[in-house]
């Protein structure tokens, strides 16, 4: 029931996280997802190691390193010290934990390196690139800084603005100078080395039809298909915090290159401790089952780079790569100023249980790339209700009567048609952890706790006790519903494995597997005394928990972001990044100085030669009708607009671009979702009224 007979041996990963920041709740989405599908697969007695490490090289850790004045081997000592305890203390298990600076990942990268150049897949090639003339380094596009050519706000980084979400070059920004030493980049060539993924286009065709990917990530690699894949480029010049390319003096390897090689090293050095035959895992021909679970913003890397580096390098390709979607809280993105940017350590702090939140996220997770949202006032009924209310209420209703009355001994029935429901489950509920639908899972398991409550309040143990003559009966109920117990138990441990090994010590029982399923409480087993398993989570600890995050605005570096990235999923990481400016607010005056007005479009015209940009003249009741560039071809039809009310800033400086002088600009809203879609006034309003 519900056991596969031959056990598996497989390998399974997270994605390393970034050394130069504290893990937060939007990380945790993903190790919390691992970790309860390494430890169900666990249970099933597959034999399962679940490695991850650090990601430490590249500039924004070298320079952040320089900024504190330590070296960057202590830097990303500290941040190791510090995201290991994070995620031991969410109960997250690696079996090991490693480094991407680490002499395994060295070798193993530079060897995979040798491999892919004798196949042929290396190329070089002279490109011009940013430099920082003071600084004498190549400057990352995130380095950049400069005025965003689209709508001249100021400070915006070299590859997107923050304000109105434009992407770009960095050679498009408007005075752009170094974020590093202030100085105005020049051009400079260099040269760089390629990893030719032009040419593994139909391997990687035939290897996203194998049914690695989910639907949705094999339909953004047609997409990726469609627009042609180009070389990677995996060199960077030194300075550079990471591994030498061999036999290429100054020249180191892209971070994004040895990244995943550090899956490989992480399990190596577990080898070495555990003496595993690595390449059993590794070689061509494996058999072994290997998994990375990754959010959606680096899939790119995943689904491309890392599968051609395998082939080419004569190694396996991954079985599988499950992609999550993002975390929001309280449906919006994470955010300083709302306080809902949270560190994994400041959950801690307030809300002390992490099984809390692995409870709420499984009860969120599904197998899609969709977003998931923490809703915090639904944490805390979520929570309370489940876990509180339906779960540990059937042991805390009957388990005092067991020990108090028979001297912790049970006496269940034989036939008990409540247990046989539950226990009829194992197999879907098997099913729903393998294909990563917890929440499907829990809805399955509260149902199943719903059962063995009304169970328990129709036999009313309480009232039997009071009664005479009803002590076989008592204990029947008692033992009965611990039967229950047990199995949500063995159930939910995946989830929740704290509060497991605490009810296995209270029932006295072996650490549940899932063969356990079949095995029951005996008569005359004798349970420990009960106690107190869980305490409510109350709204007032997640109101100190926001509150604390909103003082706690400490400025963070720069998110590190790449191109790849940029392009996979600009989105996302637009909407990480706007982070640090978020947490300024502006006072009433500030506002008071935009000049808000309704506008009638009274023209609207396509511009010959502007990818995306409409001609609007606008009346706002002046005596001259104002000029208007809008970037919002790409979703209106002009014929649509005329006659339209909208909003429009009207004391923005006039600037000439190359089309003509535009005089405002036009509202819109857009994001991940959609847009831009202008904004309308509502009926009535007239054109020239002031909006404020
Ligand atoms: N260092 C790279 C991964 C290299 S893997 C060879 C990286 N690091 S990260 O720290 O930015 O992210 C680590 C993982 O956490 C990624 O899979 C990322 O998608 C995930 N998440 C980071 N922020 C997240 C949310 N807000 N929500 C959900 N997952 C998030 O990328
Ligand atoms: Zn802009």
């Amino acid at each position: 029931m519900a056991i596969s007979n031959n056990p598996r041996k497989i390998l399974v990963t997270s994605a390393l996280p970034y050394a130069n920041g504290s893990i937060h709740l939007g990380h945790l989405v993903e190790y919390i997802q691992t970790d309860i599908w390494v430890r169900f697969q666990k249970m099933q007695g597959h034999t399962v190691h679940y490695v991850c490490a650090d990601d430490t090289h590249g500039t924004p850790i070298m320079l952040r390193a320089e900024k504190e004045g330590i070296t960057p081997e202590a830097l990303i000592a500290n941040v190791h010290k510090e995201h290991a305890a994070d995620f031991a203390d969410f109960l997250v298990q690696f079996d090991n934990y490693y480094s991407t600076n680490a002499p395994e990942n060295k070798e193993l990268s530079q060897g995979i390196y040798k491999k892919l150049k004798a196949a042929g897949k290396i190329a070089t090639k002279t490109i011009e690139q940013f430099y920082d003339p003071v600084k004498n380094m190549f400057l990352p596009d995130r380095f950049i800084k400069g005025e965003c050519p689209k709508c001249h706000a100021k400070d915006q980084y070299g590859d997107s603005c923050e304000v109105c979400g434009a992407t770009y070059n960095p050679t498009e920004l408007i005075n752009a100078y170094s974020a590093v030493s202030g100085a105005a980049p020049v051009r400079k060539e260099t040269e760089h080395y390629f990893f030719k993924l032009s040419e593994c286009e139909q391997f990687l065709k035939d290897w996203t039809r194998s049914g690695t990917l989910q639907g949705e990530a094999a339909n953004k690699m047609g997409e990726w298909f469609e627009n042609g894949l180009n070389d990677w480029d995996i060199s960077r010049d030194a300075p550079y915090f990471g591994f030498e390319i061999p036999d290429a003096p100054g020249k180191y390897f892209y971070v994004w290159l040895d990244a995943p090689i550090g899956y490989m090293a992480s399990f190596k050095k577990l080898c070495q401790d555990k003496g595993l035959d690595f390449d059993e895992y590794w070689n061509k021909d494996s058999s072994a089952e290997l998994y990375h679970f990754i959010g959606k913003d680096i899939l790119y890397f995943h689904a491309l780079f890392w599968p051609a580096t395998l082939e080419f390098s004569e190694h396996r390709k991954p079985t599988q790569i499950f992609a999550h979607g993002f975390l929001t809280v309280n449906g919006e993105k994470m955010s300083k100023s709302r306080g809902t940017f949270i560190t994994a350590r400041s959950y801690l702090e307030h809300i002390k249980n992490p099984e809390y939140l692995r409870y709420y996220y499984a009860a969120k997770l599904n197998s899609t790339m969709e977003d998931i949202d923490l809703n915090l006032e639904d944490f805390v009924a979520r929570v309370n209700s489940d876990l509180v209310g339906k779960y540990i209420n059937i042991a805390s209703r009957t388990a005092g009567f067991i020990n108090k009355r028979f001297a912790g001994k049970l006496n269940p029935s034989a036939n008990n048609s409540v247990v046989a429901e539950i226990r009829a489950s194992a197999q879907l509920l098997a099913e729903c952890y393998a294909e990563r639908e917890y929440g499907k899972a829990l809805r399955e398991i509260m149902r199943l706790a719903d059962v063995a409550n009304g169970f328990v309040a129709e036999k009313a143990p309480w009232v039997m006790a009071k009664q005479e003559g009803q002590d076989a009966a008592l204990q029947q109920v008692c033992s009965d519903a611990l039967e229950m117990f047990r199995l949500l138990t063995l159930y939910l441990k995946p989830v929740l494995p704290k509060l497991a090994i605490e009810i296995e010590q209270f029932l006295n029982i072996a650490p549940l597997t899932w063969a356990a399923v079949d095995a029951s409480l005996a008569a005359d087993h004798t349970i420990n005394a009960y106690e107190h398993l869980i305490t409510r989570v109350e709204l007032k600890q997640i109101e100190a928990m926001t509150e604390a995050n909103k003082e706690n605005m400490q400025v963070t570096a720069a998110p590190q972001l790449h191109s790849e990235q940029r392009h996979a999923a600009h989105q996302q990481n637009a909407a990480a990044n706007a982070e640090a400016k978020e947490a300024e607010y502006i006072s009433i005056d500030d506002f008071t100085k935009v000049d808000l007005r309704i506008a009638k479009i009274v023209n609207a015209e396509h511009v010959e030669g502007a990818e995306k940009l409409l001609k609007l003249t606008l009346d706002i009741g002046e005596d001259k009708p104002r000029q208007v560039f809008a970037g919002i071809k790409s979703a209106y039809d002009p014929a649509t607009l005329t006659g339209r009310l909208t909003v429009m800033v009207a004391n923005l400086a006039p600037r000439k671009m190359k089309f003509g002088m535009s005089e405002g600009m036009v509202l819109a809203a857009s994001d991940a979702r959609g847009g831009p879609f202008i904004l309308s006034p509502d009926v009535g309003a007239q054109p020239g009224m002031r909006v404020k």
